[in-house]
């Protein structure tokens, strides 16, 4: 068993279990825990996802977020599918947050940073611990983690083996994610090879021309200049992210590693804590406080700002820089009231933190049809007040926070193609919340470039 050697500030009397003796939220209800027990130390005992050297350098990397130097772009499905563990899926997934990229990085000027919610994003909290139908009642479906969908007593039970298998599926998504960005796929050089299809009917497809059009223009000048490729830019990074829920999965693969003398969650590059799990009290700010990883908070209306600048002090004692991302999500007509208060209050404490816009759960809406979804003028409206709230009290956007898919799905209204409430049924797939498809994903990449463009003057 590897020790503790160093105790740092903040850590005093914590270890990966720790958790365990506060009240752990969204946790399911396993009704055989030998099993339980059994499965998470065969998890214990697997080789790690990531490295703390990769873990190290993303922090290093936000800080120079928090800094305006790079942005964060952070996006993926709500709750990825075991089924969806398949090469277009994610080959087209890597597409659109590359192709976002791109649009980001010639709006911005500045590197963006990929992080991708995916390779373990396969837990979710639920409002209810049960779902009721026609008066039969079973528990809800917590991710693929943990049950299935099917509204069956059996596909509902919380089964401990789906840990293995939502670890080894995050394995082979991130396995493959790494050989795509490493050989060639994401070369600069080379567009076509991740453009999709559909970008030509895309109705603002020249704008996203033009901007790749300069990009690639300034590359070939640059290369001229320098007289060689510049072979860097044939892969690209791509970082992983998921909400670190199930806390018997996420300590299953905390590891102290001597040569830094911390502990990391080598399960993903960037756990972070959800908005409904962020209880200063609770098991996960208790687990999360000793990582030594780079973490979000998911932030909502519920938070006061005293409360926001004590989890600060818990989870980020030594206020250090790339530490914190706070993802704030509140929806189009409430953040102008709730967002102010807390950028003064971390203002006041001196806290360095990312700050990064979530449009996406504070706007969810039921449709008269029955579908859940979201309006994509009210996301846009959010990422727009956004801006203006931090830029008018001296703060700043620094990352987007998106549920997104580069498939045609048809889960969120409006965007340049104008989907209507009655277009949801054409191709509804989304196990959890809506996500943006592959043409509002750009056209919010479009609108965020040319916010950055702007405060670039
Ligand atoms: C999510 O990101 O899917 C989610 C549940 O978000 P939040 O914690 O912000 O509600
Ligand atoms: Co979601």
């Amino acid at each position: 068993m590897p020790k503790l050697n160093k105790v740092h500030k903040g850590e005093e009397n914590w270890s990966p279990a720790s958790w365990k003796t506060k009240l752990a939220a969204q946790q399911p209800q396993y009704s055989d825990r030998k099993r339980l027990t059994r499965t998470v130390e065969k998890l214990a005992n697997l080789p790690p996802l990531v490295t703390s050297w990769e873990i190290e350098s993303l922090k290093t990397q936000l800080a120079e977020a928090a800094q305006g130097k790079q942005f964060l772009l952070q996006g993926g499905d709500c709750s990825e599918s075991f089924e969806d563990c398949k090469s277009p899926i994610i080959a087209i997934k890597l597409k659109i947050l590359l192709q976002m990229s791109l649009v980001l990085i010639h709006g911005a000027q500045k590197q963006v940073i990929r992080m991708g919610r995916f390779a373990g994003q396969f837990a979710k909290p639920r409002s209810k611990d049960h779902e009721t139908r026609n008066d039969v009642s079973l528990p809800s479906y917590r991710g693929d983690l943990i049950n299935s969908l099917p509204f069956t007593e059996e596909d509902r039970e919380p089964n401990p083996e789906l840990l293995l298998r939502g670890y080894e599926k995050a394995a082979l998504t991130l396995n493959f994610v790494r050989s795509l960005s490493d050989g060639g796929f994401a070369d600069l050089h080379h567009p076509e090879y991740w453009e999709l299809g559909f970008v030509k009917e895309f109705p603002k497809a020249a704008q996203y021309q033009e901007r790749v059009r300069t990009l690639s223009e300034s590359l070939s000048f640059f290369e001229t200049l320098a007289g060689k490729v510049v072979g860097k830019i044939r892969r690209m990074d791509f970082y992983t992210s998921h909400e670190g829920l199930h806390l018997q999965y996420e300590q299953a693969q905390t590891r102290f590693i001597e040569r830094v003398g911390k502990w990391f969650n080598l399960t993903t590059h960037f756990p972070w804590i959800g908005n409904r799990t962020r209880q200063i009290d609770g098991a996960h700010v208790e687990y999360f406080r000793g990582l030594s990883n780079p973490i979000g908070i998911k932030i909502g209306s519920s938070l006061e700002p005293d409360e926001l600048v004590a989890l600060l002090e818990a989870l980020n004692p030594q206020n250090e820089p790339g530490r914190i991302t706070l993802i704030h999500r509140f929806g189009d007509t409430e953040i102008e009231k709730y967002l102010p208060s807390l950028i003064r209050s971390v203002q006041q404490a001196g806290q360095i933190v990312l700050w990064a816009c979530d449009p996406m759960h504070g706007n969810t809406e039921l449709a008269a049809s029955g579908y859940k979804t979201r309006n994509f003028k009210r996301i846009l409206s959010e990422v727009d007040q956004s801006f203006d709230i931090h830029e008018g009290l001296g703060s700043r956007l620094g990352g987007l926070h998106v549920e997104l898919t580069g498939e045609n799905v048809t889960e969120c209204v409006g965007g340049a193609r104008g989907l209507t409430e009655d277009d949801l049924g054409i191709d509804y797939r989304t196990q959890v919340d809506p996500r943006l498809n592959y043409e509002q994903a750009l056209e919010i990449a479009l609108l965020v470039a040319g916010r950055l463009e702007k405060s670039r003057g």
